[in-house]
């Protein structure tokens, strides 16, 4: 063997020995030219569902190929016996995409958004499942459409008709997916599913590169097992949302609800907690932000009288760009949205009483009371760490495990060594 290689096989032990975080690191080197080989390997989108308007009865999975094919979804509930061999078949359906409707910006620098055609032959296939049964599990198949070949399958389940008191689910911001192998994303996401959250919310910033569908494809098959099994929900980030106004995110990537007619900021009600998220791009676009003040106060004042017709205990708003934290100083225009949301949301936040906020994008944990920013699963940032009751800094990569109870909100902060930075805990109030 070559002395330079001895040497360096040496230095590696010995490195590892004495700082065993640098393993990362080389491990990192050992496979990054698998990454540029998963990255210029084409192949299917793993599938992903969400809950359609009636989450006890309806679902839709979403799925794309990398071939134009036309495909047939089959289900059936997972063990059980009666219905053994029987199968339900349907067909997809296309024409909730041309519903979407991009935010025409015609004041920006880049003029009024027009989607560029697209070279790739991909298909995005969506399937509407209705008539299911509450509170049921049911696996599923994708076929061709002559039903020979199955292209890829999954779970997926419909809620009970009285919701959960107590259930978990799982936050985590900033994966900001590239073209390399995302190791530390990669078992961030391994140990998240491993500890079994119900649900899967994203804050933003899911891709590097949003107006690149092959990211968006990397980013499937880094989440597959989470997504073939739990609804998943997003939040559009500034990296997702790019300078084609999200159009690869939501109408080619499909990680928004389709469900809704404005997909940029929605609301989804879990058990007994009302999800709201909000677009923290655009803020400057007058017309579509109105659109969205409309939007919180209607959809606050819906969770409220849930919460005094005790069908919801807890409101929770997730964004990706938030307005606490430590300053971002590079980015003027940070600032400036902080302040946009100082000025037009919190309000509605306080009179309202919302419980606990979300958001990713300054790549370090931070809580702030209610208010907590996920550390991010790509890079970290080199903020002065804080411990105080009241506010609480680490630079770590990380994700938060939430336990929901009637009366208590607990927040384990996983690093990635599965340890807890902090556990924190809220109690209801009495009376919203
Ligand atoms: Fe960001």
């Amino acid at each position: 063997m070559e002395p330079i290689i001895i040497i360096l096989i040496i230095f590696v032990l010995i490195s590892s020995i004495l700082f065993p975080p640098v393993m990362v690191l080389y491990a990192f080197i050992a496979l990054y030219p698998i990454g540029l080989i998963i990255k210029h390997k084409t192949g299917d989108f793993h599938p992903h569902w969400t809950f359609g308007g009636d989450q006890t009865t309806q679902i839709y999975v979403y799925f794309r190929s990398q071939n134009s094919i036309t495909c047939r979804l089959t289900y059936k509930k997972t063990d059980s016996i009666e219905n053994k061999d029987r199968w339900n078949s349907i067909d997809e359906i296309d024409f909730l995409v041309s519903d979407y409707n991009t935010p025409k910006v015609k004041t920006d620098k880049h003029g009024e958004y027009i989607p560029k055609s697209r070279s790739e032959s991909s298909e995005k296939h969506i399937f509407f499942i209705d008539n299911l049964d509450p509170g049921a599990e049911y696996e599923y198949k994708i076929s061709d459409a002559a039903n020979e070949t199955q292209i890829t399958s999954g779970i997926f389940y419909t809620q009970e008709l009285v919701p959960e008191t107590n259930f978990k689910f799982a936050v985590f911001g900033d994966l900001q997916i590239a073209e390399n192998l995302e190791i530390i994303e990669s078992y961030l996401l391994y140990l998240m599913r491993k500890n079994n959250p119900e649900l899967i919310l994203s804050l933003g910033d899911n891709v590097h590169k949003g107006t690149d569908i092959n990211s968006w494809r990397i980013h499937s098959v880094i989440l597959r097992k989470l997504l073939a099994s739990r609804p998943f929900y997003t939040t559009p980030g500034n990296h997702d949302y790019s300078d084609d106004y999200g159009y690869t995110m939501a109408n080619e990537a499909l990680m928004l609800p389709i469900t809704k007619t404005d997909r940029w900021f929605y609301s989804v009600r879990y058990n007994r907690v009302y999800f709201i998220s909000l677009l923290t791009r655009m803020l400057s676009n007058e017309v579509l932000q109105q659109k969205q003040q409309d939007f919180l106060e209607k959809e606050l004042r819906t969770a409220n009288a849930l919460i005094n017709d005790d069908k919801v205990d807890w409101i929770i708003i997730f964004t990706h760009v938030p307005w606490w934290g430590p300053p971002y100083n590079r980015h003027k225009v940070i600032d400036e949205q902080e302040q946009f949301i100082r000025e037009h949301w919190v309000p509605l936040f306080e009179k309202y009483d919302v419980d606990l906020h979300f958001a990713g994008h300054k790549h370090s944990y931070c809580r702030d009371k209610n208010k907590i920013i996920t550390g991010s699963m790509h890079g970290v940032r080199n903020y002065p760490e804080v411990t105080k009751e009241n506010y609480f800094l680490r630079n770590s990569h990380q994700f938060c495990l939430i336990h929901v109870s009637k009366n208590q909100l607990k927040i384990e902060v996983k690093t990635w060594l599965n340890r807890n930075i902090e556990v924190v805990k809220f109690q209801r109030k009495e009376i919203k």
